[in-house]
């Protein structure tokens, strides 16, 4: 079974707490919350106060995904405003063992994530220090990009590295993902889809949400 995360940046915001019910009558998995910094990323998008926020209107799993440049600053914030995953960058820390072990003693799981163009290798070493994998299969900043095919090697290497050492790392994918490509990605090694505006602009949603969950490798 394949677990899927709505990300809410392609939300509604006008109807924030109804599309979170949505989410949770729909028995999506988790929430994938996009925090931009305008720095690391060409945008903006929310912080703590609103994580805070989401956090009262749902137990839902809070997959925080930071997109920050100095994100080990605000692990505090987000943890208290009720993250309960915390995924930074590989290209802000390549050595990433230190932050990852500062969100471990807040008991918050850890996420690390690398973007199109940043080689797998540069992350291999690393998984052992975390509960995720994040790759990126669009460059972050926007919701509604084109998925971008060339990352499919970069999950198969990284499948096979997670289950040659028996790791227990878990594979999430964020990007341009709807129904013409999530098996591909699945097929390649995911757990995990994001899934932004193909969902929240879905006609259907229960019927993609069934879909997307009944996938299997
Ligand atoms: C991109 C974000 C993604 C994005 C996914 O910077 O990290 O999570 O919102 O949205 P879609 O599925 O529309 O590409
Ligand atoms: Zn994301």
């Amino acid at each position: 079974m394949t677990k899927i995360a709505p990300s809410l940046l392609a939300a509604d915001f006008s109807k924030l707490a109804e599309e979170i019910k949505d989410c949770d009558s729909l028995n999506v998995d988790w929430l994938h919350l996009d925090i931009m910094d305008g720095h690391f990323v060409p945008n903006i998008s929310f912080g703590p106060a609103v994580v805070k926020t989401i956090d009262k209107l749902t137990d839902k799993f809070l997959d925080v995904h930071l997109m920050l440049s100095e994100p080990e600053k605000y692990f505090e914030l987000f943890a208290r405003a009720g993250a309960d995953l915390i995924t930074f960058h590989i290209e802000v820390h390549p050595d990433p063992v230190a932050p990852a072990k500062v969100l471990k003693e807040m008991g918050i799981k850890t996420g690390l994530s690398l973007n199109p163009p940043t080689d797998i290798e540069k992350v291999l070493p690393y998984l052992e220090h975390f509960d995720l994998l994040l790759v990126m299969s669009v460059n972050p900043g926007f919701g509604g990009q084109s998925f971008i095919e060339s990352v499919i090697p970069k999950i198969e290497k990284a499948r096979k590295y997670i289950d040659k050492h028996n790791l227990s790392t878990r594979i999430e994918i964020d990007g341009g993902i709807d129904e013409n490509n999530a098996q591909r990605v699945i097929d390649a090694g995911v757990d995990i889809l994001v899934i932004g505006s193909s969902f929240f602009g879905a006609t259907d949603r229960q019927a993609l949400t069934q879909q997307m969950q009944s996938l299997k490798r």
